[in-house]
């Protein structure tokens, strides 16, 4: 349901603010138990993943850092190309520590798949991965995510960190763009 304060952009709610929350109840919950007595350490990548993981890290029960990274695709057309580039490495080692990997979407996978292979060669105690948004249809290559908050169509998506060059990050909600918008019409 729109209402006044939902951009014009916006074609329709994929996920309310409620449906956020009781997803990351229950994923921290999971994480909190599975986690317990361990060295967690928690890698957001920026920008995508900045309020996802500050909502999802102050749900958890147990002693945790949190570390960022920050990633990018060559030029236009690299996410079919597969070439991510590093544009902030992180603060910690991670040698030895359980890390988990913070994302906001896995769309064709060659974010989480370069992520995960650049990690694992740090040598981390353990290296799952926690997604809020997955869009199986695009996907183009296997990538393994742990905690999984919603699967989503192929449409373009808007909201809880998730940008339209740049604008929509802040929507409290998860909604995809009428697809004139990013067709230039
Ligand atoms: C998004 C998202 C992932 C990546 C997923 O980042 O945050 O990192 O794309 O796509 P893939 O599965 O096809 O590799 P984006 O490049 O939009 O940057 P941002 O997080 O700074 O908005």
């Amino acid at each position: 349901m729109k209402d006044k304060a939902v951009p014009d952009e916006i074609q329709e709610i994929l996920a309310t603010t409620k449906q956020i929350d009781q997803v990351l109840d229950k994923m921290a919950r999971r994480i909190s138990a599975d986690y317990s007595g361990r060295d967690l350490l928690l890698i957001g990548i920026l920008k995508g993943a900045f309020i996802f993981l500050a909502d999802l890290a102050r749900r958890l029960t147990i002693p945790h850092s949190v570390d960022f990274m920050s990633l990018s695709s060559y030029g236009a057309t690299a996410t079919a190309s597969g070439e991510v580039r590093i544009i902030m490495d992180l603060r910690t080692f991670i040698r030895d520590k359980h890390v988990i990997i913070v994302e906001d979407i896995v769309d064709t996978g060659y974010t989480l798949q370069y992520l995960q292979h650049l990690l694992e060669a740090r040598r981390p105690a353990s290296l799952r991965s926690c997604v809020l948004l997955s869009k199986p249809d695009r996907r183009l290559v296997n990538v393994k995510i742990d905690y999984l908050g919603f699967e989503i169509p192929d449409q373009w998506v808007v909201g809880y960190g998730l940008d339209y060059a740049d604008r929509f990050r802040t929507l409290p909600y998860i909604a995809a763009l009428r697809p004139q918008v990013y067709a230039g019409g």
